[in-house]
């Protein structure tokens, strides 16, 4: 969107943090039931600037849950243990002495299920005095930057997404569940789908832009060896994280953020080797990528 859509809302106010994705709203407190009428503000903010951060929010697991449920089914992560009393929500903690944190890669969440992720809701509840920070980048813009001649070349590919590090060989993902440190991981249930075959351009269902679906999980190419896939998935993975494309949120506690998993992939700083940092995370179901 542009400058002059800025403050476009009625009930929210909403100021850019840089010139490509993110801002920041004001004016809505989100531990108290949300207005249908303000509910559709924030959504409309969440479409116009791909991820959209709250300050001083004081919520609880129960108020989160209640939030994400206003946008959608909820996305249980199959590879990590929610909380005891609220099992779609993760607490993602990183103490002093864990040497990896969840997300460290970039990537867009649950991109190995048929029906990734529509969006994320990531609570700040403990945040290191520095460090810790979350960055974000538009896959709009990475998918209009590139040649015509390479838009013509991935139109119809299809990547082939993994979850699971064990079957996936190669990583680049850092959502390798034996090395999560405080993260709890489980195995996931067998009649899960971890692994899936999306499209590298896909179509936003709700705006109808194409954008650039490319991120830590996608291992090779439909219907190509991992050899030949590797250069052009580790090419756009570059493209599509590059500075112009991005913004970098700087966590305080109480500060809650939520992105669009369908046009966006984000990655979390991993460096304040000895403090605490903890989140909770609920993810919502998205449909099929076309
Ligand atoms: C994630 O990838 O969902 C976690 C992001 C973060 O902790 O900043």
């Amino acid at each position: 969107m542009d400058g002059s859509q800025v403050n476009r809302y009625r009930y929210l106010q909403a100021q850019r943090i840089s010139g490509s994705l993110g801002a920041e709203i004001t004016g809505v407190d989100l531990s108290r039931p949300v207005d249908d009428a303000v509910l559709a503000e924030i959504r409309a903010a969440l479409l116009d600037h791909l991820v959209i951060f709250f300050r001083d929010q004081d919520m609880t697991p129960a108020t989160l849950l209640a939030f994400a449920r206003r946008f959608g089914e909820i996305h249980r992560h199959p590879f990590i243990a929610g909380m005891p009393d609220y099992p779609e929500v993760l607490e993602l903690a990183k103490k002093p002495g864990d040497k990896r944190n969840f997300g460290g890669d970039w990537h867009t969440d649950q991109m190995f299920a048929p029906e990734p992720a529509l969006g994320t809701m990531l609570w700040a509840k403990q945040v290191p005095e520095a460090g810790g920070d979350t960055m974000f980048a538009n896959q709009y813009l990475a998918y209009e930057a590139l040649s015509d001649g390479m838009k013509r070349m991935i139109a119809g590919v299809r990547g082939v997404c993994v979850g699971d590090k064990k079957k996936g060989g190669v990583s680049r993902m850092a959502n390798n569940a034996a090395t999560l440190g405080s993260v709890k991981t489980v195995e996931p249930p067998k009649d899960v789908q971890t692994t899936t075959a999306h499209p590298l351009v896909r179509t936003h269902p709700e705006t109808g832009r194409k954008s650039l679906y490319i991120g830590g999980h996608v291992h090779w190419l439909e219907d190509m060896t991992e050899e030949e896939s590797q250069p052009l998935i580790q090419y756009l993975h570059q493209h599509s994280y590059q500075p112009a494309f991005t913004c970098r949120f700087r966590w305080r506690k109480g500060s809650l953020a939520f992105w669009d998993n369908r046009c966006t992939q984000h990655f979390a700083i991993n460096d304040y080797p000895a403090e605490t940092r903890v989140m909770h995370r609920v993810t919502i179901r998205g449909d099929r990528p076309f």
